[in-house]
């Protein structure tokens, strides 16, 4: 087979694309976007001008950080027929399903870069730097960061039988997404719509946290995105691929599944014994180890502390004590040191999701809303490569039986 060999079992050591994007030091536990270090984003930009960083390659000066965000503030509504879309939903259906359906169901309505001719024109011409396909495919963009937040609350409000809500002008983009989920409609109460102002403590939290999520190089999720975008389908289609990848437990889903984790545990004293559990590989230690990081997460100490700012406010959750104790056990014992497995940033992530009071199967898709933007710009990033976009179509090592004729049914035993 042409000296074909499997890149390493899940691509281990295999590089698919060069990117300006993201970078990742796992030995080191750095991360930097753009060549910003995380830490120096997370306590000094706001989500958006970090969304602009990632997607066009520098720090947006007062202009162009005003003019993306009404552009993406201006993309947030959505037609009213979404309604009968989420309606068609089981009361109790997964969002991170009804999310990922959602994103195809925008590709329906803004197909203009579907798989057809004009498509693959547009992504020629916008390589090319033609102004007018560049600017198509700056408003697919502000569509899918805009709209990420209005599909996520409708999710989310949905299951609790409440109507949605547009936000005010003049907020942020995650006040803007906290009003959408937390505001009560005129039908919510008696006595009438009163102006719901999200905590400061926690919108900045969300901020934070979103910065956090917003791109990390070639995981499964954003490979998704890539692996499905080289075929030239619209970029909604593409991000609705990311999204099923995100929403497994060993990606996305790990937030839930540390609560989940945790909850089962029920309290410090029984730590131990889910340790040797895990060790049988009876359990899995959700939140912990990652293909990249071999020393430690960068983004789990910053939102440790991002955790204590927010129990400050919410109250402290006792759940943190055995999540503490899981920490403070497993970074102690042979088998995970040996292992190289430290806290990710799912670990301590799905703490202050349930401190703000989301339910627990919302939290993937706090993770989703962020990653849209690294998704796009990877994708604008292979887009607009000047070799232009070859369909990603790896080969295989074949290990089946060998040739063999047909035996006809009355002939088989
Ligand atoms: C995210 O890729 C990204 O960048 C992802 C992400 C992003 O921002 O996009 O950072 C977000 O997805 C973080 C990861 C969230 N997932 C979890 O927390 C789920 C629990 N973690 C594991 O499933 C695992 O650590 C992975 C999936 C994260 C990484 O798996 P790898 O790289 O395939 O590592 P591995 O399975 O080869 O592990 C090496 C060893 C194995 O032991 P041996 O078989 O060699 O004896 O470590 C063991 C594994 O069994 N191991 C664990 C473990 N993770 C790895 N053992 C117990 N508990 C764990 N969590």
């Amino acid at each position: 087979e042409r000296g074909l060999r499997v890149a390493d079992k899940g691509f281990l050591n295999t590089a698919v694309i060069e990117s300006s994007i993201t970078y990742i030091d796992g030995d080191n536990g750095v991360l930097r976007y753009r060549g910003y270090p995380i830490e120096q984003l997370a306590a000094r930009s706001s989500f958006l001008e970090v969304s602009y960083l990632l997607i066009y390659g520098a720090l947006p000066s007062g202009s162009q950080l005003s003019h993306f965000t009404s552009e993406v503030l201006l993309h947030g509504p959505i037609h009213s027929d979404a309604e009968g879309f989420f309606r068609a939903f089981r009361y109790d259906a997964h969002p991170m399903a009804m999310l990922t359906s959602a994103f195809s169901y925008l590709g329906s309505y803004y197909g203009e870069a579907n798989p057809s001719l004009q498509g693959q024109d547009l992504f020629t011409k916008a390589a090319k730097g033609d102004a007018v396909a560049l600017q198509n495919m700056d408003r697919q963009i502000f569509r899918m960061i805009g709209k990420a937040t209005t599909l996520a609350a409708m999710a989310y409000r949905i299951r609790q039988g409440r109507d949605f809500v547009v936000p005010p002008t003049g907020m942020s983009y995650t006040e803007s997404f906290l009003y959408q989920l937390d505001h009560l409609s005129p039908t919510d109460q008696l006595s009438g719509p009163q102006s719901y102002k999200p905590h400061p403590v926690l919108a900045k939290a969300l901020d934070i946290l979103f910065i956090l999520h917003a791109d990390h190089e070639m995981n499964a999720s954003s490979t998704t995105v890539l692996q499905t975008g080289s075929s030239l389908p619209d970029p909604f289609s593409a991000v609705a691929a990311g999204c099923a990848s995100l929403y497994g437990p060993l990606h996305g889903g790990a937030n839930e599944a540390v609560i989940r984790m945790l909850l089962s545990i029920g309290s410090p004293k029984n730590v131990p014994a889910f340790l040797e559990a895990v060790k049988k590989r009876e359990k899995v230690l959700s939140g912990f180890g990652h293909r990249v990081y071999k020393t430690s997460d960068p983004r789990s100490f910053i939102i440790r502390k991002v955790a204590d700012e927010v129990f400050a406010v919410t109250g402290r959750d006792p759940l943190l004590d055995t999540a503490m104790a899981l920490h403070d056990a497993a970074l102690k014992d042979e088998y995970f040191v040996s292992r190289k497995l430290a806290p990710n940033v799912d670990f301590w992530s799905g703490l202050i999701y349930r401190a703000m009071g989301f339910p627990m199967d919302f939290f993937p898709v706090l993770f989703v809303v962020p990653r849209v933007v690294g998704w796009v710009a990877h994708w604008r990033q292979m887009m607009l490569s000047p070799s232009g976009v070859k369909i990603w179509r790896p080969r295989q090592i074949y290990v089946g039986p060998s040739t063999r004729d047909y035996v006809p049914l009355e002939e088989r035993t």
